[in-house]
């Protein structure tokens, strides 16, 4: 296993496997739970890769997927480049930052890239935060907004708490 890059060490606790599930709406949408599956990896360069996948929490059928790269830049603040079946692509700029027992990372899309027949999304935020890692029960919890579909302004579209894998 090569060794983190340097400015990947505020991302470390990221790595390895999460699994959890969560809950979902939009005001055009019947509200949906689901169940996750999210991987974080690194090569020692600086960045962190990241692939999910999430299923109907009732029926077991795949929903939502994504993959893509977090990267780090020097003091904490990052890219993500992030790819989607739905044929969304998202870029996002943020921060992370180390909290007492964990970290709180913060994005916001710059550009969303749509491919001909996707869904309108004209911008979203994400935020992902880790608790519990000195109590010994980590938890991540990710939520996302977004204007879509007609809604210009930012509305809530997940929640999920997951936990990490041994
Ligand atoms: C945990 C991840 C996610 C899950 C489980 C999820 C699930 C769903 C479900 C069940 C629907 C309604 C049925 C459908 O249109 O397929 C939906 C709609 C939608 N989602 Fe998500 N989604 C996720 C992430 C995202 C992300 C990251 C984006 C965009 C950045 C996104 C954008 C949309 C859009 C644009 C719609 C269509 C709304 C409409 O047609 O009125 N979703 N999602």
């Amino acid at each position: 296993m090569p060794e983190l890059h340097p400015q990947c060490e505020p991302l470390a606790p990221l790595l390895g496997t999460w699994q959890g599930g969560g809950t979902g709406q939009y005001p055009t949408i019947d509200d949906f739970a689901y169940t996750e599956e999210l991987t974080f990896g690194h090569v020692g360069k600086p960045f962190v890769s990241m692939i999910q996948r999430t299923c109907n929490r009732d029926t077991g059928e795949p929903l939502h997927s994504e993959a893509g790269y977090l990267r780090a830049l020097p003091g904490g603040d990052l890219e993500l480049a992030l790819a989607q079946p739905s044929g969304v692509v998202e870029i996002c700029l943020g921060t992370v930052r180390t909290t007492p027992d964990g970290l709180a990372i913060e994005l916001r899309s710059s550009q969303v890239g749509l491919t001909p027949r996707a869904k309108e999304v004209t911008s979203v935020r994400r935020e992902l935060s880790i608790a519990g890692l000195r109590a010994g029960g980590v938890t991540l919890i990710s939520e996302l907004w977004m204007a879509a579909v007609g809604h210009p302004e930012l509305l809530h579209h997940l929640r999920g708490e997951l936990t990490k894998q041994a």
